[in-house]
């Protein structure tokens, strides 16, 4: 069976082709992504109204090349996946209308899978797939998440952030120090060059006793320490991106580890954007390992948004009889949607 997988839900248009048999894990056919991120840099963030317009002007023909690269004919689809939400609602629409209409058109069913569904389960694409159950540290631009994953399904919240979530930290952090959009990849290359010990910023929540998280107040800490800096602020930017990172790294760290111990298990999944953060993968590898837990991750090009785990989680779904897979093509988006209601009995197209 072959699931074609559209991914819009930001700024990174995403297709994907994903072979799928009665038993075993799917397999990645071929993908095609195309990244806004340039488009919106000039205007410091993601401009909704520029994202949706640029998905509609790039799915089909990234589409057509994933077809073509897997050298399989239109007709070949079977079930086409969609990013059904969270994300920005005009973006979400881009992508389940051509899902709808690719499958009205070609009389195949159709399934609207949620975003963090498609980061959780990306790890199974890659060389060194995971076995439930497991921890897993969701940390994308929009969610910073502590779930126990028992199956696909079967998902259960631990701890969540009260506020911004990690890639946000990242972000915001980065562009007080100038730095481009989005920031987590521009801060976490600084910071390799700077003093992680030189400034002392706060670990919001590191001894709550509980696995939520909170870095609203991170953000501010770095802001009062530039404005401190002045006209040090450059030469001192380096050490301050660092320092900034190993506070978010630190409680990141922490309490997957306190995940770990709370539900007994011994293998974690790290999954979002901010999961391609090197210091994140290095610190959380080491304690990881005296511990004996293994740590999964997705490939490094399949962290940040992309159409392949969306085609995948669509893939694993229907292997697992949790579809249903529509034919009524009556699209909705879910511009907010928590992945613990997909453990609930709501029907998925209600
Ligand atoms: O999962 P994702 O692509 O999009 C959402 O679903 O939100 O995550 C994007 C986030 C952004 O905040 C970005 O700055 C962050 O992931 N990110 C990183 C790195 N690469 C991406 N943060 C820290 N270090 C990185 N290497
Ligand atoms: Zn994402």
């Amino acid at each position: 069976m072959f699931v074609l997988g559209i991914e819009s839900s930001c700024d990174e248009t995403g297709v994907a082709l994903v072979e799928s048999g009665a038993s075993g894990l799917p397999r990645l056919a071929a993908h095609a992504l195309h990244s806004q991120i340039a488009m919106h840099q000039a205007y410091g963030g993601v401009v909704p109204e520029l994202a949706s317009r640029d998905h509609i002007r790039r799915v089909l023909p990234l589409a057509q090349a994933v077809l073509s690269e897997a050298g399989r004919p239109l007709a070949d689809i079977d079930v086409v996946a969609y990013t059904r939400g969270p994300g920005l609602a005009g973006a979400l629409l881009v992508g389940a209308g051509v899902a709808c209409a690719l499958g009205a058109a070609l009389g195949k069913p159709v399934l609207g899978v949620h975003h963090l569904e498609g980061h959780l389960l990306s790890p199974f694409l890659s060389a060194d797939p995971p076995e439930f159950p497991f921890v897993a540290l969701l940390v994308s631009g929009g969610h910073t998440q502590l779930m126990r994953v028992d199956g696909v399904g079967r998902y259960e919240l631990l701890g969540e952030t009260i506020d911004d979530a990690a890639g946000e930290a990242f972000d915001k952090s980065a562009k007080l120090m100038g730095l481009p959009y989005p920031g987590g990849p521009w801060l976490a290359k600084l910071a390799e060059e700077g003093d992680a010990t030189a400034f002392k910023l706060p670990r919001p929540l590191l001894h709550s006793g509980d696995l939520d998280f909170s870095f609203a107040g991170l953000k501010t800490a770095v802001l009062t320490q530039a404005r401190k800096l002045g006209a040090e602020l450059e030469a001192r930017k380096a050490d301050l991106a660092a320092s900034t990172q190993a506070a978010i790294v630190d409680v990141l760290l922490k309490k997957s580890l306190a995940a770990i111990e709370r539900t007994g298990l011994d293998r974690l999944v790290v999954a979002g954007g901010v999961g391609a953060n090197r210091a994140l993968r290095e610190q959380l590898d080491a304690a990881c390992a005296k511990r004996g837990v293994r740590v999964h991750y997705p490939e490094l090009h399949l962290c940040t948004d992309n159409g392949a785990m969306i085609a995948m989680a669509a893939a694993m779904r229907l292997q697992a009889g949790l579809g249903p897979a529509s034919e009524r093509y009556a699209f909705d988006v879910k511009p907010r949607w928590p992945l613990a209601s997909l453990c609930a009995t709501e029907p998925q197209f209600g």
